[in-house]
C-alpha cells in the first residue's frame, strides 16, 4: 500500500454486503485497475473522517486489536482448554466473547471445531452483526464429526461442506473472512481462490485469505482472485515475515494478521529462563522454549518490561503496540481466556511510539537473536509452501 492508499484506506466503513450489479462493477473496474477491490472502495469513502480507533485490514476497517479463539475441549463438558496452560468453561468463554465485543473488539478469529460453536453461541442476540468474522479450512477433519483424517484438504468439494458446516457452528450466514491453513500440496491455489470466488458469489464467505502461505501462492492467488487477508506468525519473537510477506502485502493491498503475537504469551512476560513445559502445552514442542534455548532468548522479554517501564504500559501491551505500529494494516489476534488479560490487550490500542522510539526500539529488537526454531520440524514444514501448478 502506497501512502496515499494507507489514508484514504483508513477512512474507508467496514465492510458492507454489495448488491450484485454494484459488486460485478466493481470487480471488474478493480481488475482493470490491477488493484485490489476493496482499495476502489475506499477511495470513494475518502471524505469521511476516520475514528482513531480502527485501521484497514485489507478490505475491513477495524478495532487495531483482535481476539484470537482457538479452544478445544478439556476434561468434563463444560472444560475449555488453550493450545498453552490456560483453561475456562465454555461458560466463561463466551462470557469472554461478549466482553470483548463490548469492549470494542471488531475482529474475532477463530477455527474449527469447538470454538466456532462457542463464538457463534456467544454472538447471538446481535452482536453478529458488530464483528468480523474470520475462520480457517485446511486440514482434513470430516466436516461433519471433527475427527481429524490427517493431512490437508483443499479441495473444492471439501472447501464447500466445511463451509456449510462453519455456518451452522458460527450461526451465521455468512463468513467474512475465511483463510486457507495451510496450503495443501496437492490443489492448485487457482481452484482454491475459484471456490471461494464461487462461495463469495453465493453470498457465504464474503473475503478469503491465507495462513502461512509461498509468496509465489500468495500472487497467484490473488490474480485469481483478490486475497484480502495474509495471516502468518509475526512479533517481536519471530520476525520471519519482514523481509518478504509484508512487502508483498503492501504491493497488493493485502492486510495482514500476525498470530501468536505475544509470542505463546512469551512476550507478556509469563515464561522465565527455568520454565519447563509438558504437552498438551504446545510449547512443549516449540525449539525456542526448549530448556538449552530459552535462558538466552529471556534477553528480548527483559527488553519489552523495561521498555513497559518507560512508557507506563505492561509488557503484552508494548508488544501489541509495537505489531501495529509497523505498518497501519496490521491487526493482531492475542488469544486469551482471561477476562483481565483481554481488557489489557484491547487497551494497548492506546499505547504509541514517536518516530524515534519505534526506532530505537526496532534495533533493540534486532540486536537480540533469537535461538530455537520457531515450530515444531513438522509444523514448520507446512509453513511457506507453494501450491502445485495448475495444469
Ligand atoms: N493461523 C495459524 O496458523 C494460527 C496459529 C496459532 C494461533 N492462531 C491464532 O492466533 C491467536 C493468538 O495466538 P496464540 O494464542 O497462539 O498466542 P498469543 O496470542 O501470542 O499468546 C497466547 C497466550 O498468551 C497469554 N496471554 C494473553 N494475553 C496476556 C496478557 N495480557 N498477559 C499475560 N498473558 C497473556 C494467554 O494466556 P491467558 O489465557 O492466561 O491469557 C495465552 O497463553 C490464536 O488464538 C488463534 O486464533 C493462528
Amino acid at each position: 500500500m502506497k501512502s496515499t492508499t494507507s489514508k484514504v484506506a483508513a477512512a474507508a466503513p467496514m465492510t458492507r454486503r454489495i448488491e450484485r450489479p454494484e459488486r460485478r462493477r466493481w470487480l471488474a473496474a478493480a481488475a482493470t485497475l490491477g488493484v485490489a477491490p476493496w482499495l476502489l472502495g475506499a477511495a470513494a469513502a475518502s471524505a469521511a473522517p476516520s475514528a482513531t480507533a480502527r485501521r484497514r485490514l485489507g478490505p475491513f476497517e477495524v478495532y487495531p486489536i483482535g481476539l484470537g479463539v482457538q479452544w478445544h475441549p478439556g476434561a468434563g463438558p463444560q472444560a475449555v482448554l488453550d493450545q498453552y496452560a490456560s483453561s475456562t468453561t465454555r461458560e466463561q468463554g463466551i462470557a469472554l466473547i461478549r466482553r470483548a465485543v463490548d469492549l470494542g473488539v471488531m475482529l474475532f478469529d477463530t477455527a474449527p471445531f469447538m470454538s466456532e460453536t462457542l463464538v457463534g453461541e456467544a454472538l447471538q442476540g446481535g452482536l453478529r452483526e458488530r464483528v468480523v468474522l474470520c475462520s480457517k479450512f485446511g486440514f482434513d477433519i470430516d466436516p461433519a464429526t471433527g475427527q481429524f483424517r490427517g493431512g490437508f484438504n483443499s479441495r473444492p468439494d471439501h472447501i464447500r461442506q466445511v463451509v456449510d458446516a462453519q455456518l451452522r457452528r458460527l450461526r451465521t450466514d455468512r463468513i467474512d473472512l475465511l483463510y486457507q491453513h495451510r496450503v495443501d500440496p496437492n490443489v492448485p491455489i487457482e481452484d482454491v481462490a475459484g471456490t471461494l470466488k464461487e462461495l463469495a458469489r453465493q453470498g457465504k464467505v464474503l473475503h478469503y485469505g491465507l495462513s502461512e502461505p509461498g509468496l509465489q501462492t500468495i500472487r497467484r492467488a490473488h490474480k485469481e482472485y483478490p486475497v484480502a487477508v495474509i495471516e502468518s506468525e509475526y512479533s517481536m519473537l519471530y520476525r520471519g515475515v519482514e523481509a518478504q510477506v509484508l512487502p508483498l502485502c503492501e504491493e497488493l493491498g493485502i492486510g495482514f494478521v500476525p498470530w501468536s503475537p505475544l509470542g505463546m504469551g512469551f512476550l507478556a512476560g509469563t515464561i522465565n529462563a527455568t520454565s519447563r513445559f509438558r504437552s498438551p502445552d504446545f510449547r512443549a514442542a516449540v525449539p525456542r522454549f526448549a530448556p538449552d534455548a530459552l535462558p538466552a532468548n529471556m534477553a528480548l522479554v527483559e527488553l519489552v518490561k523495561t521498555w513497559a517501564a518507560r512508557k507506563n504500559a505492561t509488557p503484552a501491551q508494548i508488544s501489541l503496540a509495537w505489531l501495529t505500529a509497523q505498518k497501519p494494516w496490521i491487526v493482531p489476534i492475542p488469544g486469551t481466556t482471561n477476562v483481565a488479560h483481554l481488557q489489557e490487550n484491547v487497551a494497548s490500542a492506546s499505547v504509541t511510539f514517536s518516530a524515534a522510539e519505534l526506532k530505537e526500539l526496532n534495533a533493540a529488537v534486532a540486536d537480540i537473536p533469537i535461538r530455537g526454531a520457531r515450530l515444531p520440524p513438522d509444523v514448520l514444514a507446512a509453513t511457506g509452501v507453494e501450491a502445485p501448478p495448475k495444469r
